[in-house]
This record gives C-alpha cells, structure tokens and sequence, in this order.
C-alpha cells in the first residue's frame, strides 16, 4: 500500500489544489454540550482532474468536511482554500450534492437539470440545448418532462449527477451519492460516473462509507478515525485507467489495497 506524500501547505505547486490548514470543527448548539467534529486536519488535496474518496466510520465528519469545502459551515479554527482562494462564504467554483438530497420533487427532470444554468444566468434556448445534451449523457432521454417520483431510484440519481456536473465547475462535492441504493444499481451509477469524469477531467470529492466503492473509483483515498475525525491516512490508489467496477477484485493489486484499508476501518470498532 502506498502512502501518498504530503507536500507542505505552502509549496508553490498547490495553487490548483484543495487545502485544510489546521481545520478544527466544534458545533455548538444553543442546548448541549459542544460536539467537536473535526480535530486538527491538515490535508492538501490535487485540484486538478483527481478523484478522490473520503471513507469513515459514521459521524467521524466527512459531511462535515465537504460542508467547509462548500463554505456552508465555516471551520472553528484553520483555513480552506480552493484552487487558490480561500473559502471564506459559498464556493461557487463547486458543486454539490448533499447527502440524502436528490432532485427537487416539485419540478420536472429538465427543470432539475437547468436550475444550475438558471442560476448562472444563461438563457432558456442556451438551457435547453446543454440540458439535452446532459439528458443524453446520463441515458434519461425520454423522462424530460417526468417528476422525481415517476422515476426509478437509479434514474433519479442520474438526474442527480447531471444536475451537478453540467454547471462544469472544477471540483464536484459528492456525499454518499448512491447511498440507499441496492448492489447493482450502485455498480452501474459507479460505472456511469466514471465515464463521465473520464470525459469531464474535473476534480470529484466523493463520500462514500464502502471500502471497494471508493478503491475502484479513486486516486487518492483518505481514511478518517472515529468522530472526532482526524486524518489516518491518505492512499494512493494504483489501479490502471479506465476503470471497469465490475471486476475491480481481479485487478492486480487490488488486495494489497483493500485488506489493510479494511483493517485500519475496522479497528476502532467495538
Ligand atoms: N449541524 C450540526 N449541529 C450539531 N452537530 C452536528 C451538526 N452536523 C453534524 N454534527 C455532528 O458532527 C459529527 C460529524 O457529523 P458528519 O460530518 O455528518 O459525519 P459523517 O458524514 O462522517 O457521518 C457527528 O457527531 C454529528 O452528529
Ligand atoms: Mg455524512
């Protein structure tokens, strides 16, 4: 298994990258005791056509992580930057996709996937021509005018990552995407996503609690200890390109990845 270096915060190379400096994270309630989320994180994450999983037992804080990257929560200590700027309010040069969030179920398919061009300002002819194009990529063409309930689980996901990815931001904030989702359905979004990145070469940031889901998709793995989280390790993930998550057990140096990875997970489990 090889350990990925770490370069210092200030190197000259990382103005593309994604950088936590000495990020601590305590909420506090107005009732109750102060939870602290974050402990001391110093992490310098490639800006630059990388995808990139965070895997942890639950409530160890990788939702929170992606929150400080998005700059919906602001760190109790430390900094953020990304690609260079430091995030300081919304990161608009992100998206984003909540945990357990999918499409909005008051509008239809396409309406979904214009909202980020909406926002952006572009025109309804402009709007409906990328949308198309999107409605392609992601195989929902014919479901345009469906609402989310009128759609499978799978295909609501699609709609999901298109919603996210067509406003063509450099990095993507993804939070256990295909979380609820059964075996096959996730094998196939994985796939799906792949292909997508592969053509898109921007910057995922990808929460995901499974171990084999976040090897057959990554670079570059970093594993967090229980709550209050702290970095145990980033992980380089060797595995040739393109990918094919289907038989990602058979590739060699799969093992190598997985049994230590599954072991400093399991750990600290009672
Ligand atoms: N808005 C909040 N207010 C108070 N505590 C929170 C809030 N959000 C998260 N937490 C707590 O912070 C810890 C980390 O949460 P989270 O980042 O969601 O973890 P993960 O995504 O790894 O499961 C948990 O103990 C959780 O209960
Ligand atoms: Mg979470």
């Amino acid at each position: 298994m090889e350990v990925a270096e770490g370069r210092p915060a200030d190197s000259a190379t990382a103005r593309g990258n994604i950088r936590f400096e000495g990020v601590r994270k305590v909420y506090r309630e107005a009732r109750g005791e102060p939870v602290p989320a974050l402990e001391r994180i110093d992490l310098e994450l490639p800006g630059d056509h990388s995808f990139i999983s965070l895997i942890g037992p639950s409530g160890c804080g990788k939702s929170t992580l992606l929150k400080l990257l998005a700059g919906i929560e602001q760190p109790t200590e430390g900094t953020v930057t990304c690609r260079g700027q430091r995030v300081t309010g919304i990161n608009t040069r992100i998206s984003y996709v909540p945990q357990g969030k999918g499409l909005f179920p008051w509008m239809t398919l396409r309406d979904n996937i214009e909202l980020p061009l909406k926002i952006a300002g572009l025109g309804a002819a402009e709007r409906a021509r990328r949308a198309d194009e999107w409605l392609g990529l992601v195989e929902l063409r014919g479901f345009e005018n469906h609402f989310p309930r009128q759609l499978s689980g799978g295909m609501e996901k699609r709609g999901s990552l298109a919603r996210a990815l067509i406003a063509d931001r450099p990095v993507s904030l993804m939070d256990e995407p295909f979380g609820p989702l059964d075996a096959q359905t996730r094998l196939t979004l994985q796939q799906h996503l792949l292909g997508l990145w592969e053509k898109l070469r921007n910057t995922v940031v990808f929460v995901t609690h499974d171990l084999v889901e976040a090897i057959a998709l990554s670079d570059l793995i970093v594993v967090f200890s229980p709550r209050p989280g702290r970095i145990l390790e980033v992980v380089k993930v060797p595995l040739p390109r393109p990918r094919d998550v289907l038989t990602v057990y058979d590739y060699e140096g799969f093992n190598a990845l997985y049994k230590p990875l599954q072991r400093m997970l399991l750990r600290d489990r009672a």
